[in-house]
């Protein structure tokens, strides 16, 4: 199985001090950050851009230097927006290093410019493609709505650069850090999990020391954690004990 990556959700940190909170998280034992961004259509809730993602992104190693693609540091961007097509490059030039879109969001028209709307349709194959040629690594999430069979043709794509780095199971209504976890979404997980033994499988959304167990025995190993670690007395023991259920 793939190795377990603990990826705080800086939706949770303080905004006010991003570049300290996510070097001090990173300083704690996180392997990437996660970075919700929410454009307040494909979500009720308005988060960050790329000015903001630039900005901490010089207070955070970027694995891309190091052509250690997936390493630490990795900012994963959780792209909880309408148009995912439209930003990949943005993101890409502030320092992102996996894109990871919402498979509900990508079969709109919106293409790079305005005006090569009308040629450039998106279908998730498609943008999974654009996303590899600028570069980055690529994810996709689903909805707690989204049936998980939608993921299979993508990760079964023929064509190597059709294929996503790594998939998303929402357990939580996307918008909102602090939901409650909904284990009635680990049986995607599972059936993940088990067609694919290699392929990053992440979850986001309530979990925490007392949900963790769950997600790990249904094959999770890339754990997406906010109020659970910035919310901690102490968010080192935090990650470690997230840690330690994944691999355990
Ligand atoms: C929710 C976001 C999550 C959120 C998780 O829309 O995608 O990443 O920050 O927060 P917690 O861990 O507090 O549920
Ligand atoms: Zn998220």
């Amino acid at each position: 199985a793939p190795p377990a990556i603990i990826a705080p959700s800086i939706l949770s940190a303080d905004f006010a001090n991003l570049g300290h909170d996510c070097a001090k998280t990173m300083d704690q034992g996180a392997d990437w950050l996660h970075v919700d961004i929410m454009d307040g259509h494909f979500v009720p809730n308005i988060t960050f851009g790329p000015p903001v993602v630039a900005k901490i992104r010089s207070h955070v190693a970027n694995p891309a230097d190091t052509n250690s693609p997936l390493g630490r540091g990795t900012f994963d961007c959780h792209m909880m927006i309408a148009e995912p097509k439209r930003w990949v490059r943005e993101f890409k030039d502030a320092g992102a290093n996996l894109y990871c879109f919402h498979y509900e969001a990508a079969f709109s028209t919106a293409a790079e410019t305005p005006s090569a709307q009308s040629e450039l349709k998106t279908s998730p194959r498609e943008l999974v493609r654009y996303i590899h040629s600028l570069g980055l690594q690529a994810g996709v999430a689903i909805k707690p709505a989204t049936p998980v069979d939608v993921l299979f043709e993508l990760v079964e794509a023929v064509d190597e650069v059709e294929r996503p780095d790594m998939v998303l199971v929402m357990t939580v209504e996307p918008g909102f850090g602090g939901q409650k976890f909904m284990p009635e979404q680990m049986p995607k997980v599972q059936a993940l999990r088990k067609r694919y033994p290699e392929l990053n499988i992440e979850v986001d959304g309530g979990l925490g020391p007392g949900t963790i167990d769950v997600a790990a025995e249904a094959g999770a190993n890339v754990i997406v954690a906010g109020s659970a670690v910035f919310g901690a007395k102490d968010p080192s023991e935090v990650i470690a004990k997230l840690r330690k259920a994944v691999e355990s």
